[in-house]
């Protein structure tokens, strides 16, 4: 549904529109603009990330800077063809704050994230994915109305109230962020398992 002018929304351009002129929480204010989801209509998988990243906020594209270079790496290992994926985020316009020259993120809270799930809800009753898999914990927050821990849910496959399959994983730029070699592939080679996880659960229905 057009959140301004109640019209049922039925295509994926149409939506693209509506959230275009979104004006339902501030930060629109301060975004160059929203940022729609971006994949095939028929897509088995729908992954939801935290919001645009300044790339994003330019391109008008989502994952298309360094958490997205990170993002296609992990499903190409996970055996996971990008054609297949509808790739959105859970707050459509990027959040952030000056520092100098420089737009920092920050991360949405949960007004914004409330506000929001309109366009989340309408892109998942266009797709009707086979799987959601939800990247962080504001679209986890986003899709079950739950403040979750990731370490707690993580491989193990919720539902939500539609009955689609959720599947919780990290944010591939808190991989980004961590310094120490080791470290980081240990914890890419867990997302890269968990994406795998998502798409063999898929397969077996
Ligand atoms: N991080 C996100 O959560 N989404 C993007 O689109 C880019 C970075």
């Amino acid at each position: 549904m057009d959140a301004e002018t109640l019209e049922p929304i039925t295509s994926l351009r149409q939506l693209a529109a509506a959230e275009a002129g979104c004006t339902r929480c501030p930060l629109y204010k301060n975004a160059t603009q929203a940022v729609p989801g971006e994949g095939p209509s028929r897509a088995t998988f729908m992954l939801v990330g935290e919001q645009p990243g300044d790339k994003e906020d330019l391109a008008g594209k989502p994952f298309v800077g360094p958490a997205g270079r990170m993002l296609d790496q992990a499903l190409h290992d996970a055996g996971i063809a990008r054609e297949k994926t509808f790739v959105t985020n859970a707050v459509k316009h990027f959040k952030h704050e000056m520092r100098g020259k420089r737009r920092l993120h920050k991360r949405p809270n949960n007004y914004e994230i409330e506000r929001c799930k309109i366009w989340l809800d309408d892109e998942r009753k266009l797709i009707k994915p086979a799987a959601v898999i939800a990247l962080g914990v504001t679209a986890a927050r986003s899709l079950t109305g739950k403040t979750l821990t990731i370490a707690k849910v993580r491989g193990k496959p919720l539902t939500l109230a539609d009955g689609t399959k959720l599947f919780v994983t990290v944010h591939p730029s808190s991989l980004l962020r961590i310094e120490a070699e080791a470290d980081k592939r240990a914890a890419y080679r867990a997302f890269v398992a968990d994406l795998k996880k998502a798409a063999a659960e898929v397969a077996a229905v």
